[in-house]
């Protein structure tokens, strides 16, 4: 087991690459972590005014999630890793999104990560849960609803469809609804705004408190 042990270990670090705050630094913007939600992710990003900081750190945040569980996936196999340590490097490097030990352990809500992750078990899972995102968000302007919401449907879409579209294999689903679980629970002070009317709502451009 020592592959497996090594790729999953690769992919925390992979995973703590918090990317909203390296780009920010990159790009010369202030730190995510002192405005807006002060949650380091592409969201939060958004609202220092920069769509190009956002969308890149979406894109890097979603990599890292889907690299490894690729890598794993298409070259795993003569070491002895199938999908099995596919769900293990993706739950990986979600955990390092939200626990990263490059930044004191303090890190985001993995919503772009758990994305990529999706898109790593199966191209499809995350279409669908990408689609279910933006719906969201267009219609309510709400990128924690659209990602609890999205979220909430993940798994049902790879439970449902498992056997139809695509395979399901339990670790994978296990992998995805312990994502879904961590996601909705980094999202509870959100769930809070949304409740009491207070969330910010997504293209309002520069917001002092989310
Ligand atoms: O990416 C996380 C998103 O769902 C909410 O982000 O900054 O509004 O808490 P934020």
């Amino acid at each position: 087991a020592l592959y497996p042990l090594l790729a999953t270990i690769a992919a925390y670090l992979m995973g703590s690459l918090s990317f909203a705050v390296i780009v920010s630094r990159a790009m010369g913007l202030s730190d995510p972590r002192t405005y807006g939600s002060k949650n380091p992710g592409a969201t939060n990003v958004l609202r220092s005014g920069s769509k190009a900081a956002a969308v890149t750190t979406l894109l890097l945040d979603a990599v890292k999630g889907w690299l490894p569980v690729a890598l794993v996936l298409w070259f795993g196999k003569p070491y002895g890793m199938e999908e099995g340590t596919a769900a293990l490097v993706g739950l990986a490097a979600f955990l390092g999104h939200l626990w990263p030990v490059f930044f004191r352990f303090v890190g985001g809500k993995g919503v772009a990560t758990a994305l990529g992750v999706l898109v790593g078990f199966s191209p499809w899972l995350g279409l669908a849960t990408a689609a279910t995102w933006l719906i969201i968000a267009v219609f309510f302007r709400y990128s924690s609803l659209a990602s609890l919401v999205s979220a909430a449907f993940a798994p049902v879409y790879y439970l449902l469809a498992g056997g139809v579209l695509w395979y399901s294999e339990t670790p994978i689903a296990v992998a995805i609804v312990v994502m879904a679980m961590l996601l909705a629970w980094r999202h509870r002070e959100n769930i809070q705004r949304l409740i009491a009317g207070t969330e910010s709502k997504l293209g309002q451009g520069k917001a002092k408190k989310a």
